[in-house]
């Protein structure tokens, strides 16, 4: 009895092992994030797991992030996240970063994030605990030109080169996003909580068997964008939006996400957070021929439908909107809006006529 209680144990401890463990533990290590688009910079993402108890205003300090906004949208965290807002060890925070391709890899730019050497620091431990294994010592002791990677000091400055790729995945533009596998997940699943392929991640990640994804790997994960469609003066002319986030824009005013479902088409509303470096959000209605109000993101019911959309911004604290007319009236989108009498489809549908009609608001 005793003994075949032991070979029961025996064979299901295998049987867990052999077929309910996807990724395995392991050092953490990227095998992707190929750059070959030479001295192309891009907006990238990566995943960082708290070493312990922390705050957000930390972990943006920590990658050296301009604007905590940008953390709350990558992570689609309310508009009123304060920096002070706890984030409990384990838990893992999408962190907004500038991509440089140089010799075909790419790594993070301006020799961004840069870590302050404290007392008791070794290479290792910043690699390891501080940066949860985004980097290797190795990696940091390379890319700033450490001869004796045991001689560091207090207050020394060191990049640290996280991985990242500006490259295009099959002619589409996307941002990649550094996802670090967690213990058990798939090449298979993974692929599709992003809206892509496993074959797609296996080349991209230089990997032939999907089997031997490990826990704690930094998988290149291409995510579909939006591009803005804004004025080509904006400031924010280049920016695209990540699908599964957000993004804050017109010094936080705007936030924008990306509709994959139809037609990669950005939707952008005013944000109801703090703007940045304005004291105040401009108003972002459009002019409108008959005396209906159209703010950012809000239709009319009539068909052609008409949206009020977000246009860019200038640095004299100016948003531009535009009207946006879709001349095809689908019978009924996922309804939202609002005006006056009655509910009206949200404009999901692509847009099939594009007018500006110059809607400065001075
Ligand atoms: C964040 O919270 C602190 C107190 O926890 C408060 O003093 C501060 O005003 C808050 N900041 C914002 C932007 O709400
Ligand atoms: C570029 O990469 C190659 C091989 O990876 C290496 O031999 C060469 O030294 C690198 N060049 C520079 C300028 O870093
Ligand atoms: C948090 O983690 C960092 C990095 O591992 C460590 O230096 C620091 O002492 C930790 N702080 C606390 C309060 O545990
Ligand atoms: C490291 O050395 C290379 C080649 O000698 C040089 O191009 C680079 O600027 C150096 N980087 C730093 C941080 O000194
Ligand atoms: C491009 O798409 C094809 C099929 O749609 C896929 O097999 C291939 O892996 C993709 N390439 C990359 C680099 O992901
Ligand atoms: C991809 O893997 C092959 C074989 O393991 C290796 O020779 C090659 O250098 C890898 N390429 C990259 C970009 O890591
Ligand atoms: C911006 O677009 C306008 C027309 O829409 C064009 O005349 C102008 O040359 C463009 N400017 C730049 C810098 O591309
Ligand atoms: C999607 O957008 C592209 C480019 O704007 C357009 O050519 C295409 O017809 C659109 N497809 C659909 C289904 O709307
Ligand atoms: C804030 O706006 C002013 C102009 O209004 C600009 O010169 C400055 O660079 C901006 N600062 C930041 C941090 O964006
Ligand atoms: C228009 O958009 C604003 C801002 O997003 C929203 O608060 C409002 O409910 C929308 N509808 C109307 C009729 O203003
Ligand atoms: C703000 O700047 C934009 C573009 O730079 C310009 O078109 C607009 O007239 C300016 N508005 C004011 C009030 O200066």
């Amino acid at each position: 009895m005793a003994k075949k209680g032991v070979v029961v144990q025996v064979l299901l401890v295998v049987a867990i092992t052999v077929c309910c463990l996807g990724a395995t533990e392991a050092q953490s290590q990227s095998l992707g994030f190929e750059c070959r688009s030479d001295s192309v910079q891009c907006r990238a993402l990566i995943d960082y797991t708290a070493p312990n108890n922390t705050n957000y205003r930390a972990i943006q300090k920590l990658f050296n992030v301009k604007h905590l906004i940008d953390i709350v949208g990558a992570n689609s965290l309310p508009a009123n996240t304060n920096g002070t807002d706890p984030v409990n060890k384990g838990r893992t925070i999408r962190i907004p970063f500038g991509c440089k391709c140089r010799n075909s890899t790419g790594l993070s730019s301006n020799r961004r994030p840069v870590y302050t050497v404290q007392s008791g620091d070794t290479l290792s431990h910043i690699a390891e605990e501080v940066f949860s294994r985004l980097v290797t010592w190795q990696q940091i002791q390379a890319a700033n030109n450490l001869t004796d990677p045991n001689k560091i000091d207090v207050g020394q400055e060191f990049w640290i080169p996280l991985p990242c790729s500006c490259d295009q995945v099959n002619d589409t533009t996307v941002v990649h996003y550094g996802h670090v596998v967690a213990s058990g997940s798939t090449v298979q699943q993974i692929a599709q909580q992003y809206g892509t392929t496993q074959d797609t991640l296996l080349n991209l990640n230089n990997m032939t068997d999907p089997n031997k994804l490990q826990a704690g790997q930094i998988l290149d994960v291409p995510l579909k964008a939006c591009g803005l469609n804004v004025k080509n003066e904006s400031l924010d002319f280049h920016l695209l939006v990540a699908d599964t986030t957000e993004l804050y824009t017109a010094n936080g005013c705007v936030k924008c996400r990306c509709d994959t479902a139809n037609n990669l088409t950005v939707q952008c509303e005013p944000s109801q957070a703090k703007p940045a470096n304005w004291s105040t959000c401009p108003t972002m209605q459009c002019q409108t021929s008959d005396s209906v109000q159209l703010f950012i993101g809000n239709a009319t019911d009539s068909c052609p439908r008409t949206t009020c959309a977000y246009a860019g911004y200038a640095a004299n604290q100016t948003i531009f909107t535009t009207l946006v007319t879709d001349s095809t009236c689908p019978a009924s989108g996922a309804s939202r809006i609002t005006l006056p009498s009655s509910f009206l489809s949200i404009f999901f549908a692509s847009i099939a006529v594009y007018q500006y009609f110059s809607c400065l608001f001075d």
